[in-house]
C-alpha cells in the first residue's frame, strides 16, 4: 500500500516536471531568446554609435551587461539532438564542437574585457563606449558565418 502511494506520488511529480519543461519551452527558444536579446542590444549599441539615440553610461552598460550574459549562458543550450527543428544553428556546432567552443570564449572575452572597463555605472561617453563595443560587435558576423546556416 505504501510503496502504491509512493509510486503515485512519484509519477505525478515527474508529470509535473514534463509540463513544466514544455510550458519553459525547449533548447531552441531559449537560446533564440538570448540571441533576441542580443540583437536589441546591437540595435541600441548601434543606434548610439550612429548618432540615432543619445549616449548615456546607463544605457552602454545595460548593452555590455546583456551581451555579456548571453556570451555566458548561450552554450548551454546546443545538447544532442536540438539540430532539428524550428533553428538556423548549423550542423557544425555539433560536429566542430571545439570551434564553437572557441568562437564562445572569444565572444565571452570581448564582453568581459567590456565589463571591467565599463566600470560600475557604464563607460563614461560615447568613444570609451565604442572602444570596448566595437570588438563586441566583431564577433556578430564571425561566429554567424560558420555557425548559423542561412534559411
Ligand atoms: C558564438 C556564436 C555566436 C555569436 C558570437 C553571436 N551569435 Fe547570434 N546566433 C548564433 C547562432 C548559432 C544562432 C542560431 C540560433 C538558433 O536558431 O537556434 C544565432 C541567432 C541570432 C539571431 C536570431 C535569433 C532568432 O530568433 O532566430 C540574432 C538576432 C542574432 N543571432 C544576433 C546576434 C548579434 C547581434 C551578435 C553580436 C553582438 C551575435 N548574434 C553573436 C551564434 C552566435
Amino acid at each position: 500500500m505504501r510503496k502504491q502511494v509512493l509510486t503515485l506520488v512519484l509519477a505525478g511529480a515527474a508529470g509535473l516536471a514534463a509540463t513544466s519543461v514544455i510550458a519553459a519551452g525547449g533548447p531552441i527558444e531559449h537560446r533564440k531568446a538570448i540571441m533576441q536579446s542580443v540583437g536589441a542590444s546591437a540595435g541600441l549599441a548601434g543606434g548610439m554609435m550612429k548618432g540615432e539615440i543619445a549616449y548615456s553610461p546607463a544605457a552602454g552598460k545595460a548593452v555590455i551587461a546583456s551581451m555579456n550574459a548571453a556570451a555566458h549562458s548561450f552554450g548551454a543550450f546546443f545538447p544532442e539532438g536540438s539540430d532539428a527543428g524550428d533553428t538556423t544553428a548549423a550542423p557544425a556546432i555539433w560536429s566542430d564542437a571545439a570551434g564553437f567552443e572557441a568562437a564562445l570564449a572569444k565572444f565571452a572575452e570581448a564582453t568581459g574585457a567590456a565589463m571591467a572597463a565599463s566600470g560600475k555605472d557604464g563607460p563614461a561617453d560615447l568613444d570609451a563606449f565604442k572602444a570596448v563595443a566595437g570588438p563586441i560587435m566583431g564577433n556578430c558576423k564571425s561566429c554567424h558565418e560558420a555557425f548559423r546556416v542561412k534559411k
